[in-house]
């Protein structure tokens, strides 16, 4: 069993980007989509290994803007733990819905939210063409448009 603790990020410490990063590739974005979002951080052995960034789209609906799982700890469930913590935080603060978006080549991701109950509602085309300065290529794959998912949280 993972010995993992998952709490709110307080103000005066630090922003772990280097785990932001890798979901996003572009600090200007994730400097946008955190002020005034919720970053949670999951500490192992009080190393911070994992977060997830939550912001309301509406008083119904909230994102995870961000979820990344430093390389060592991946493939060992603790994304999955993540998603459910974020979809349990999500619920008791009386949210309807929370959505994700991801790319159309991020295969794994895919999987995985799909899995833990999330739906594709939407497909915003060239959102990572538009959006960022690089092409991105995942799997082979060029990296072009954003898939959005949902999942509605049951009361
Ligand atoms: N390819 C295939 N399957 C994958 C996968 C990948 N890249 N990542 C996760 N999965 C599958 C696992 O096999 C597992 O399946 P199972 O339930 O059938 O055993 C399930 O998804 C959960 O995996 P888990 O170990 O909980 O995932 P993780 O701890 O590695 O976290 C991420 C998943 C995506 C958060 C993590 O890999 C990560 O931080 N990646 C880099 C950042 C990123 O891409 N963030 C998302 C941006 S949209």
């Amino acid at each position: 069993m993972i010995e993992l603790r998952i709490r709110l990020l307080q103000k005066q410490e630090e922003i772990p980007y280097q785990l932001l990063l890798l979901a996003d590739p572009s600090k200007k974005n994730i400097d946008t989509y955190i002020l005034g979002a919720d970053i949670y951080i999951a500490e192992k052995e009080e190393k911070i290994i994992a977060c997830y960034v939550l912001k309301a789209v509406n008083s119904n609906t909230i994102e995870i803007k961000n979820i990344a799982v430093d390389p060592a700890n991946q493939g060992k469930g603790i994304g999955k733990i993540l998603l459910n913590n974020a979809c349990e935080t999500a619920k008791k603060n009386g949210f309807k819905n929370i959505i994700i978006g991801t790319g159309n080549s991020s295969i794994g991701q895919l999987y995985l939210y799909q899995k833990a109950g999330f739906s594709i509602i939407n497909t915003v085309k060239d959102f990572f063409i538009d959006n960022y300065d690089e092409p991105i290529f995942e799997n082979g794959i060029q990296c072009k448009d954003m898939i959005v998912l949902s999942k509605t949280l049951e009361p």
